[in-house]
């Protein structure tokens, strides 16, 4: 294992990262792969450390892939929702960790529904703090996930062409994506309703393809998003089915490019709205390989913010 360390003490966002840092944690993440396809899949590097994943708002994914990931290097894990914890008594955040904090934990997991929520942590608690999504903020194990996915796909991300599709206004997944794959060389473009492209997108060195055909016959790789009805208090669409017929990618119109492309999504997938299952399960997508590489990469990321404590 490297003993190159990151420039960062907490993830709280790619945009803090170098772009050594993102390659420190593919090639760690890659020898991490190695390990949890081997029959024995643990490794014992974190055994004397506890660390508490917190989700304040629901997940499947994140939260899994990071107990798995915690539990396969051997570190002792405790889970918290808020929904049955006494944040719903009215107990703060800075009260809720310092609590858990004095249970001797030392690193923080955490998925909250305010943008800003982990940097606060990281300033004011003594604890190495890993951002799992901070509302429209940013996902960056996500990012680091895609691009360590399209990298290993690929064997380069520089001069690869990745459309981001869909919901781009209210996602964290598609910000911390286009840090990444900015800071990695890569040509990035968005597509979707114009009404959910903000408006600064063009500051962020992204460009904008409104035909979604067009995008898709541009690109090498197309990162679909869900619609955050979730986030949403106004209309941005008509509805979910006119969304799906102008935005919703079918294999009728992957078939009809002239070369073929990697399907990917951060999940979860709206199956018949964003992405057709003949789509989502085609040879095309590289979905579960998403998912796989998800617990790597957060292998290595807790173990070099471990290295940083040390
Ligand atoms: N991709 C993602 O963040 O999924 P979850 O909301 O299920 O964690």
């Amino acid at each position: 294992m490297s003993k190159s360390q990151l420039s960062v003490k907490h993830l709280i966002g790619i945009k803090d990262l170098t772009e050594k840092d993102i390659y420190l944690i593919f090639n760690t993440a890659k020898e991490f792969k190695q390990v949890i396809n081997r029959p024995i899949k643990k490794v014992p590097t974190l055994r004397d450390t506890t660390i508490a994943n917190l989700f304040f708002e629901n997940s499947t994914r994140t939260k899994l892939s990071f107990e798995l990931a915690e539990k396969r290097l051997s570190a002792d894990v405790i889970n918290f929702a808020a929904s049955s914890s006494s944040v719903k008594k009215g107990e703060t955040l800075l009260d809720t960790v310092n609590n858990i904090l004095a249970m001797k934990v030392d690193m923080i997991v955490m998925r909250h529904p305010s943008p800003g929520a982990p940097k606060f942590l990281s300033e004011n608690i003594n604890a190495t703090i890993v951002n799992a999504g901070d509302g429209t903020h940013e996902h960056p194990t996500q990012a680091l996930l895609d691009n360590f996915s399209i990298w290993d796909h690929f064997g380069e991300i520089k001069g690869k062409k990745i459309v981001i599709m869909g919901d781009i206004m209210h996602s964290r997944v598609a910000m911390s994506n286009f840090f990444a794959l900015k800071k990695l060389g890569a040509e990035v473009k968005v597509s979707g309703p114009i009404t959910l492209i903000p408006k600064y997108i063009k500051e962020l060195g992204v460009d904008v393809e409104l035909d979604m055909k067009k995008a898709l016959e541009w690109c090498d790789v197309a990162n679909i998003l869900r619609i955050q009805l979730e986030r949403q208090n106004i209309k941005y669409f008509p509805s979910l089915r006119e969304y799906s017929q102008y935005f919703g990618v079918t294999r009728e119109i992957l078939d009809s490019l002239k070369d073929k492309k990697v399907i990917m999504h951060p999940g979860p997938i709206n199956r018949g709205v964003e992405i057709e299952s003949q789509v989502a399960d085609s040879e095309n997508s590289i979905i579960l390989e998403q998912v796989q590489n998800g617990v790597a990469v957060r292998m290595a990321v807790l173990f070099l913010l471990a290295n940083r404590r040390k």
